[in-house]
């Protein structure tokens, strides 16, 4: 039985007040709170059993080795994804970049073409705009209807003779839409085209199977997903893990160095140059293995009823607009307060109130500037949050009204 009391007494920081009021931390879409068994797992990390992994044969790096190498057996069943297809990295970022560096830039040419969404997050942008300015890669946008649902179809249909890869949110961080990226793999994939799948957002709140979505590349960061920032990973199919060049040379991801050259370490460690982020990744390994005793059934069929119930609270304000109306999202609400103030100001009166949300641009300006905002209020939920919280943004979203409107 899902019981939220005792999650969220999991968490330290939920029992702070901000500015004299209980917290609401509705900001998880840009990095979620630390539950004590993940604290504990960093503390230890460094009071206990730190050392260099890979590189000792002494007690503490065997140990700090095995429990950092035991993380990627836990990363493969989070994703159900063999162990050995797992990349560990720094987040979504590093492996996005990695993927356009060590994949997409060797391969490319002149005139070809990577499709994206148009609600891609910067990180699944600004590499690709990389290959466009550096090599004449062209980028093909797909865009979002008026509610915020990306077509799979119309994904398939931008794949022309040039389209070399499709880049696409499994979940998008400003409007929640959920894409179904099982059916952009199988049409992608019967033109011959790879598919890479940012899963930032939607690794945290339902449950993933990439045996059945059937992706070339998955990148997740392990900071949303309620560990260390970071930390996170990239799996890799086996196919492109047999294409993918090294993205950094250093320590740790060769075999032998000599003067006349090179011989690299087998995969994936050939992609892991120089000292990782070990206490981090341990502890990555620590929070997927809370969310996954908890179940990511149980965390998604939560989230689901919180989103229907700020979806309906939210939309008794009639003088608020919430961007995205997607029939399956996530528990993410963007909106805007009619005719009132900036963003900005609106989230300095909530955070008054104790509530924490992000206000700006969200990292994803070409989807604004789709949508024709220019700045929105996001409340993004998690495992922790409550019913009550919802109420608590509602009272505060009132007074922003009688304050602005
Ligand atoms: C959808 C999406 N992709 C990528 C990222 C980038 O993740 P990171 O900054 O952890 O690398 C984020 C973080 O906000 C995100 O929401």
């Amino acid at each position: 039985m899902f019981d939220v009391q005792k999650v969220r007494a999991d968490f330290p920081i939920l029992s702070r007040e901000v500015n004299g009021k209980p917290l609401v931390y509705l900001d998880n879409g840009a990095s979620a709170q630390k539950p004590q068994v993940v604290i504990d797992a960093v503390t230890k990390g460094y009071a206990e059993e730190y050392a260099n992994v890979h590189r000792g044969l002494h007690y503490l790096s065997n140990l700090a080795t095995d429990k950092y190498e035991a993380v990627r057996g836990t990363i493969g069943r989070f994703l159900n994804a063999p162990e050995d297809n797992i990349i560990f990295n720094s987040g979504t970022t590093e492996g996005i970049n990695m993927v356009a560096y060590g994949w997409a830039a060797p391969r490319l040419q002149a005139g070809d073409e990577i499709v994206l969404s148009i609600m891609e997050h910067h990180a699944n942008i600004v590499p690709w705009h990389f290959l466009r300015e550096r090599q004449g890669v062209v980028i093909k946008w797909v865009d979002v209807d008026a509610n915020g649902d990306l077509d799979p179809q119309a994904v398939i249909d931008a794949i022309g003779p040039k389209t070399k890869l499709v880049a696409v949110t499994h979940m998008s961080n400003v409007l929640g839409t959920v894409v179904d990226v099982k059916a952009i793999c199988a049409g992608a994939h019967a033109k011959g085209v790879p598919v890479l799948i940012d899963g930032s957002q939607s690794a945290v709140h339902m449950p993933v199977d990439l045996s059945d979505i059937d992706c070339d590349f998955y990148a997740i960061t392990g900071h949303k997903l309620y560990g260390p920032s970071g930390s996170g990973a990239i799996y890799v199919s086996p196919e492109r893990m047999s294409e993918i060049q090294p993205f950094m040379g250093g320590g740790d991801m060769i075999r032998d160095v000599r003067r006349d050259g090179v011989d690299y370490n087998d995969a994936p460690m050939r992609f892991e140059a120089g000292t990782p982020g070990i206490v981090q990744t341990i502890g990555l390994g620590v929070a997927l293995d809370y969310m996954m005793a908890i179940g990511m059934e149980n965390i998604a069929a939560h989230e689901n009823a919180l989103r229907d119930y700020a979806r309906d609270r939210l939309d008794g304000l009639s003088w608020l607009s919430v961007q995205g109306r997607s029939a399956t999202k996530g528990a993410i609400f963007s909106f805007t307060i009619d005719g009132a103030a900036h963003a900005h100001d609106i989230s300095t009166v909530l955070d008054k109130k104790g509530v924490a949300v992000r206000a700006g641009t969200h990292c994803a300006m070409p989807l604004m500037e789709s949508m024709g905002v220019g700045a929105t209020c996001r409340a993004s939920f998690g495992v922790y949050n409550t019913t009550d919280e919802v109420d608590v943004l509602i009272d505060a979203l009132e007074l922003c009204h009688d304050l602005f409107g």
